[in-house]
């Protein structure tokens, strides 16, 4: 194996890409922006990924990589391209198809594809496959396809693209050994072959796993609300519990894999899927939950201006794609009633549509604080750095993140609304 085509240049692609060209590949980089492929041949990056900006300019510098409008012929392909969800939860897999059908005039024989997108059960069975079928390939006998699915973490995808297992899906038992000798060439960590199913469904029931728990803690969360329990207390104690982990309730799930994954499933077996579908369901209503504390908390006061603090899906990164604290901080925006300003050290303006100010001008007579993101600036507050600029200094953290001094001000938790009183004037 010399030569790789990997196509769709994101967060997944062009990591991989640079590290297999480290490695001494030699690399073709395809994406349908002229923008990044540009960027790329330059020796730069569209986004950001730590350690990234110096290997790619290595590579690119010493040839090993080069960005490409069009594939080109190569041993290998790997395919890195989005997978959203359509307006009624069901899979886009447009994409998948669109770069299957790209790479299809440059294959031979002896080929192996990949596709690293994450994808419904039975893709590469039912859609993948044919595809290269009717441009004549034997599927089973001419081309290697695989599913290898991505588990890395934004922030440190460089190490576990290195360190992490890979799961490795072949359309047939030589697809997954011939794939899985590809990721050996870098990997560290194990490469595991299987079926193409069984890896298109083990990425997708490890998000879901995680969903449906944060569900149960959400869930945890409103029946606490309703019957005077502090969630988070019992969270503490029956994990100590040997064989019991429950998750942490919070405003929402977001982000493009937890929040989206399971609908795959769903889409597939929706008779069967009902758990998972719940979980989406309970999920889906906690912003609302949310905005309802907000409303209870401020009731009495005419016009109650509110600070929202983080926008993002979780804390230290600025992604706020499907991002639940938008949809809050879009609900608070829409009741007049309300004066909503919002903080996030992490995000810029242009990625949101309303304004977002600096933490003095946020809490500046606020008369409520609402913490939706665990980034470690909240976590490191003191109730004195609210005390002179709020007018009302009442906190809701819904991340159960902040660590504020109980006596100078009032702290609710998304899992502790027992003593919820209304703010007074
Ligand atoms: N980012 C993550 O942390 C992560 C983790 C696990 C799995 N995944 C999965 O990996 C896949 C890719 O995600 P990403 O975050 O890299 O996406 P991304 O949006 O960052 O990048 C995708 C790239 O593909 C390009 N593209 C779209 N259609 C194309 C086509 N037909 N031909 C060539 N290029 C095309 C786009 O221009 C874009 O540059 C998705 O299925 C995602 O769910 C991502």
């Amino acid at each position: 194996m010399e030569k790789i085509c990997v196509v769709g240049l994101g967060y997944i692609g062009l990591p991989t890409s640079a590290v297999f060209a480290r490695a001494g590949y030699e690399i073709v980089g395809v994406d349908v922006s002229e923008h990044v492929v540009d960027k790329l041949n330059r020796g730069e990056i569209h986004i950001e990924e730590v350690g990234l900006p110096e290997i790619v300019k290595e590579v690119v510098e010493n040839g090993k990589l080069r960005g490409s409008m069009t594939p080109e012929e190569a041993d290998v392909f790997i395919i890195a391209v989005p997978t959203p969800i359509h307006e009624d939860y069901t899979a886009n897999v447009d994409y998948v198809i669109s770069a299957t059908k790209a790479i299809a005039p440059y294959l031979s024989k002896g080929n192996v594809v990949i596709v690293e997108s994450t994808i419904p059960p039975r893709t590469m069975d039912d859609i993948v496959a044919p595809i290269l079928r009717e441009q004549g390939f034997d599927t089973e006998k001419d081309l290697y396809l695989a599913h290898c699915p991505e588990r890395v973490l934004p922030g440190r995808i460089l190490i576990e693209l290195i360190e992490n297992t890979r799961i490795v899906g072949g359309t047939t038992p030589e697809a997954a050994k011939k794939a899985a000798d590809v990721y050996r060439a870098i990997v560290t960590g194990d490469v595991i072959e299987t079926e193409a199913v069984t890896a298109e469904m083990s990425k997708l029931m490890e998000n879901t796993f995680r969903d449906v728990n944060i569900a149960l803690a959400n869930e945890l969360a409103k029946i606490s609300s309703r019957l005077g329990v502090d969630a988070h207390q019992v969270i503490e104690l029956a994990n100590k519990h040997p064989r019991v982990n429950i998750h942490h309730p919070g405003p929402g799930v977001g982000g493009h894999c937890l929040a989206v994954d399971p609908y795959f499933i769903v889409e597939k077996a929706t008779e069967e899927a009902k758990l998972i579908k719940l979980s989406r369901d309970i999920n889906n209503s906690m912003p609302h939950f949310v905005v309802e504390q907000v409303e209870r908390m401020t009731v009495e006061l005419k016009e109650p201006k509110i600070a929202a603090f983080g926008l993002t899906y979780k804390g230290n990164i600025d992604d706020v794609r499907e991002s639940p604290a938008i949809e809050i901080v879009e609900m608070l925006r829409r009741n007049p009633r309300f004066d909503v300003r919002v903080f996030d050290p992490h995000v810029r303006d242009e990625q949101v549509s309303f304004p977002v100010v600096s933490f003095e001008e946020a809490i500046q007579d606020a008369n409520l604080v609402v913490v939706l993101a665990d980034h470690n600036e909240f976590k490191t507050m003191k109730a004195e750095d609210f005390l002179s600029g709020m007018k009302t200094p009442v906190i809701f953290d819904t991340k159960n993140c902040t660590n504020l001094d109980e006596e100078k001000m009032t702290v609710y938790k998304i899992g502790n609304l027992t003593n919820l009183k209304a703010i007074q004037e």
